[in-house]
């Protein structure tokens, strides 16, 4: 495979979907739908979004926690999480104020992504002070930012050697691994996000993958999505594989992984404990309930393993 891949207006279009699900985080953050103190350092001001995404933020963010929690609980501390084009992810600060941090975490994305999130770390204390050693220090090598237990490093998911050699320049281990992918491989060609993935499912032979992306993308409400996300330049050439959550569940075993689940988000929604939706429903009204649903139908949630272990990982646990 050609490992050369020339940057284009395309990619840009890309990373600015990170601006945008940053500030839709801090939005439902700042509306009450869930706790993040950290998200308020990666986005400064955020226009009021629409009830129905606040909540598909609120269905996104409590489903990945959910099976994040799963993960800890069967495999403890001593375990590691590699963010597949973690954007502004906060999840790192979230686990360290929680008795879940775990052994390492290695973010990878995009080199100008990586070098905001630094930026924005090396301004903030109470960022900073989370990943620091005791004298306050981390390390910057070519663009990428190491500390002790957690390496933020710039990437191009589509070039395979790049992951590997990333991959163990974070010091990615043989420890339990989870993997993260929300909402980034629908941006890698067919091709490539095969190749990465049966890269993943060799490398770590106890490991948990949870992906979160577009599914029934074949369908009308689907096709008006794509248009408007490319409308704004931005294309989804994994959108061949964004059809229904069983063919994803599919795509994933074909990779490799020894199990496979996969929900559209109108099943986890109501799948989420009831006293969870009364609270945020209760926090905005929402008149279109459809139009929730309609989302909601059109995105997913996968999750496959390898392990006996995390064999029994599931939504109703
Ligand atoms: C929609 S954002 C999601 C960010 C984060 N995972 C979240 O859910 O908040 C997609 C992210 O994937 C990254 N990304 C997309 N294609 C990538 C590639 N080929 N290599 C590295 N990062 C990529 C983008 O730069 C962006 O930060």
């Amino acid at each position: 495979m050609n490992n050369i891949i020339s940057w284009t207006a395309e990619d840009e279009a890309i990373i600015a979907t990170n601006t945008d699900a940053t500030e839709c985080k801090r939005c439902a953050v700042e509306l009450g739908y869930w706790k993040d103190d950290y998200i308020v350092y990666f986005a400064k001001h955020v226009d009021r979004k629409a009830p129905e995404i606040n909540r598909g933020y609120y269905a996104r963010v409590k489903a990945m926690e959910m099976f994040i929690h799963q993960f800890l609980e069967r495999c403890g501390t001593k375990c590691q999480i590699i963010n597949l084009g973690c954007g502004f992810d906060t999840l790192y600060w979230k686990l360290k104020d929680s008795t879940q941090a775990v052994g390492n975490f290695i973010e990878l994305d995009f080199p100008s992504v990586v070098a905001k999130k630094s930026h924005i770390i090396k301004r903030n204390k109470q960022l900073l002070e989370k990943i620091s050693n005791e004298d306050g220090e981390v390390m910057i090598r070519s663009g990428d930012l190491h500390s002790d237990g957690y390496h933020l490093l710039s990437c191009d998911l589509r070039c395979l050697s790049e992951v590997v050699r990333k991959l163990e320049a974070g010091g990615a281990g043989a420890a339990p691994t989870l993997l993260l992918a929300e909402c980034v491989l629908v941006y890698l060609r067919p091709e490539a996000a095969r190749a990465l993935l049966e890269h993943l499912a060799g490398a770590f032979p106890r490991c948990v993958l949870l992906v979160y992306e577009q599914c029934n993308l074949g369908d009308k409400f689907g096709e008006v999505m794509m248009r408007n996300l490319s409308a704004r330049g931005c294309a989804l050439p994994g959108e061949p594989h964004c059809r229904e959550p069983g063919a994803q569940a599919a795509r994933l075993l074909a990779a490799g992984f020894e199990t496979a689940r996969a929900w559209d988000m109108d099943t986890v929604w109501r799948a989420l404990p009831e006293e969870d939706r009364a609270r945020v429903e209760a926090l905005e009204m929402l008149d279109e309930r459809e139009l929730l649903q309609q989302l909601n139908l059109h995105y997913a949630l996968s999750v496959a393993t390898r392990g006996d272990l995390f064999a029994d990982l599931d939504l109703n646990a």
